[in-house]
């Protein structure tokens, strides 16, 4: 009997594809068995100037905890991702991209890519960067953002990109937190017609903190923005004159290649650092073989550059592959709700990978916006970020792929650097709703809350029992908190934070976070983030946050507000905290729902049963659990009684 819910790799895919069924059971077992030998064999993908002769080089235990591969490698990470094509894709599309108003669009051959790179490498150096230095990049899903980290990789300068949504107070704590003397920014962004003051916003961000030295400024929409002498650079005017030859770095495969700030579950977002050998190897060989990626075609990820997704696969993983890769400035719903399928149409998009949350949004809106174009040119779909419902994935695969495309469902986290579950198109049969199998040299274990190690069908906790190339190597600055948040919880394993699900097939299935880190909208946000900038509004004397589950955004923010002595609760003041954490860390981090709570519960010593206050926002009042060990259990009564008030 056939199962309605697999999807078998059609004979097409088995045939074409890099990797079929037989050569993933070969690339398991040797990655397993032989390591060195089979990364050895795989980093050739890379063009090394000393290839790499110590390749593995890893414990995960407390004694002698050290990750480490290709690490006497060098090679620059530039040279791999545009010099390397110039000899056979000199005139291909580099860089496609569609600006948020639909009549804007350019492109990037590869040699106009090399061209503005290097250009921008020498500002960089007349400026005073150089190898190690932190800089902080501002910017709008323009080709200058990927240009921007090039040129930075080129030189050996580590980047810190910063989303564009995050507030002025949250680039400061980045800026703080990494030491970054320069920042590239632009004068503003544009997001479904409404301007984005990035150049406002940085200007705000360094009232605040010092040691910026120079603001280099690229003009996007031509707005007037104030300068500040002495500091601020135009960048249209610096590159007058520069050289468009510049030599690429040679880089250890152990030095930093960024920085890129995460939320976790507790305290400020950590710098999660990723270096040029292994980083740069696990995204070009991910790309290729869960996109079944061939040098050329069209390649369009919808994340932004200040994500992971936006490093990992707009930029590095795609242009190491000789990729023509797009970036969209814009949103799903401007003009209007047709337009990611126009651009697939206008760019003859191959390959599309997106986010669960823009699926749910779109698929509210009936077939028929979709149905309005062709999307011919597609042959595979991705998706990342969040669980993927069974409902929106099938309508992914039935309305959007017209039930000819394999989903791809790849399951990562930027502490990972690029996928590590996720379907091969070639190899892998499908399970609407699961990120199917690992790839080559992904080891997991589930495990209960005690460690112990669940075999078979189970669900649990999901481990990582061995290193992969990709892996982050420390937190910025706090090599212990690196330790602590990953490898202690269950020693000699890293922990993901996630909870998960294996089937009897040995299929896995992603069921979201099980510390406390939310996922909105694909978004990481730490509840202590949100309650830490609550608890900065004068009104407020104390907060606790939780996620809870959202139609559309998978998962929504539930802030519980305890009002200073004296301070009225009343629906304005919810407005203006709401108003407060979008300024204080971004729009992504506003509360959906604010309760106003009397009292918390907390336990005799002080420490607040989220758990019961998870419940109460999934309004699953029938299973609270028990409440007797709390302070003062009638806070529970209370809440419960005023829930959503
Ligand atoms: C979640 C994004 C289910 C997960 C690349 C993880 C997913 C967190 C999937 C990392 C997926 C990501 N299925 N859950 N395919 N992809 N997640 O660091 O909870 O922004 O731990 O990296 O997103 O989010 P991050």
């Amino acid at each position: 009997m056939t199962d309605p819910d697999l999807y078998p790799v059609s004979a097409a895919w088995a045939e074409r594809a890099h990797m079929d069924a037989a050569a993933y059971d070969a690339a398991r077992i040797a990655a397993r068995d032989t390591p060195d030998a089979f990364w050895a064999e795989q980093a050739k993908r890379l063009d090394w100037i000393t290839a790499p002769t110590i390749i593995k080089d890893v414990s995960f235990h407390k004694d002698d905890f050290r990750i480490r591969w290709f690490a006497d490698g060098v090679l620059n990470v530039c040279f791999n991702c545009v010099d390397r094509h110039l000899p056979e894709r000199a005139d291909q599309t580099a860089i496609v991209w569609e600006g948020d108003d639909p009549a804007q669009s350019g492109q990037l051959t590869y040699a106009e890519l090399h061209r503005e790179v290097c250009r921008m490498a020498n500002v960089l150096k007349a400026l005073g960067v150089g190898k190690g230095d932190r800089v902080t990049i501002y910017l709008p899903m323009i080709p200058a953002a990927a240009v921007a980290m090039l040129a930075c990789a080129r030189i050996g300068a580590v980047h810190s990109v910063v989303f564009g949504g995050f507030s002025p107070d949250s680039i400061a704590g980045r800026i703080e937190d990494c030491g970054s003397r320069f920042v590239i920014t632009a004068d503003e962004g544009l997001r479904a017609g409404k301007r984005i003051p990035l150049k406002a916003n940085v200007d705000a961000a360094l009232e605040k903190v010092a040691g910026v030295e120079t603001v280099l400024i690229i003009s996007h929409t031509h707005a007037d923005v104030p300068m500040i002498a002495g500091r601020d650079v135009r960048y249209g005017e610096a590159k007058h004159g520069v050289s468009d030859d510049c030599p690429c770095e040679p880089m250890g495969a152990e030095d930093p290649l960024f920085i890129l700030y995460t939320s976790g579950s507790t305290g400020k977002p950590k710098g999660v650092l990723h270096t040029t050998g292994g980083y740069l190897f696990w995204v070009s060989y991910t790309h290729e073989l869960v996109f079944d990626y061939r040098p050329g075609e069209v390649f369009w990820c919808t994340a932004d550059v200040g994500w992971v997704t936006g490093h990992s696969y707009v930029v590095y993983g795609a242009l190491a592959n000789a990729a023509t890769t797009l970036m969209f400035e814009g949103v799903p719903n401007y003009p209007d709700n047709r337009r990611f399928w126009q651009v697939v149409d206008k760019h003859k998009v191959e390959i599309f990978y997106t986010a669960p949350t823009a699926l749910r949004a779109l698929m509210r809106d009936g077939d028929e916006p979709v149905k309005a174009s062709s999307r011919a040119s597609l042959r595979l779909l991705g998706t990342v970020g969040e669980p993927i419902n069974p409902e929106a994935w099938r309508w992914y695969h039935e309305v959007v792929g017209e039930g000819r495309l394999p989903i791809i469902d790849t399951w990562w986290q930027t502490e990972t650097g690029g996928a590590l579950i996720a379907p091969l198109p070639g190899a892998t049969d499908l399970k609407p709703g699961s990120a199917t199998k690992p790839l080559p040299g992904v080891e997991l274990e589930l495990v209960d809350a005690e460690g112990g190690v669940l075999d078979g069908a189970a669900s649990g906790n999901l481990c990582i029992t061995d290193s992969w190339p990709g892996q982050m190597r420390t937190v910025w600055g706090d090599h212990q908190r690196f330790f602590d948040t990953y490898f202690s919880t269950y020693p000699g394993k890293y922990f993901t934070g996630d909870g998960c699900r294996r089937d009897k097939d040995g299929y896995y299935w992603i069921t979201g976070r099980v510390d406390d880190v939310i996922n909105v909208s694909g978004h990481r946000m730490g509840t202590a983030e949100v309650e830490s900038a609550l608890v900065l509004h004068d009104v407020v004397a104390e907060a606790a946050v939780v996620g809870f589950p959202h139609d559309i955004k998978g998962q929504g923010i539930y802030a519980y507000v305890t009002l200073n002595a004296g301070v009225e609760p009343h629906d304005d003041l919810k407005a203006a905290l709401v108003a407060h954490v979008r300024k204080e860390i971004g729009p992504i981090a506003a509360p959906d729902s604010i309760q106003w709570a009397p009292g918390l519960p907390k336990t005799r010593s002080g420490k607040i049963m989220r758990r019961i206050l998870r419940k109460i926002a999934e309004n699953d009042l029938g299973s609270l659990g028990d409440t007797s060990t709390l302070a003062d259990p009638s806070v529970v009564d209370d809440l419960v009684r005023n829930r959503g008030s």
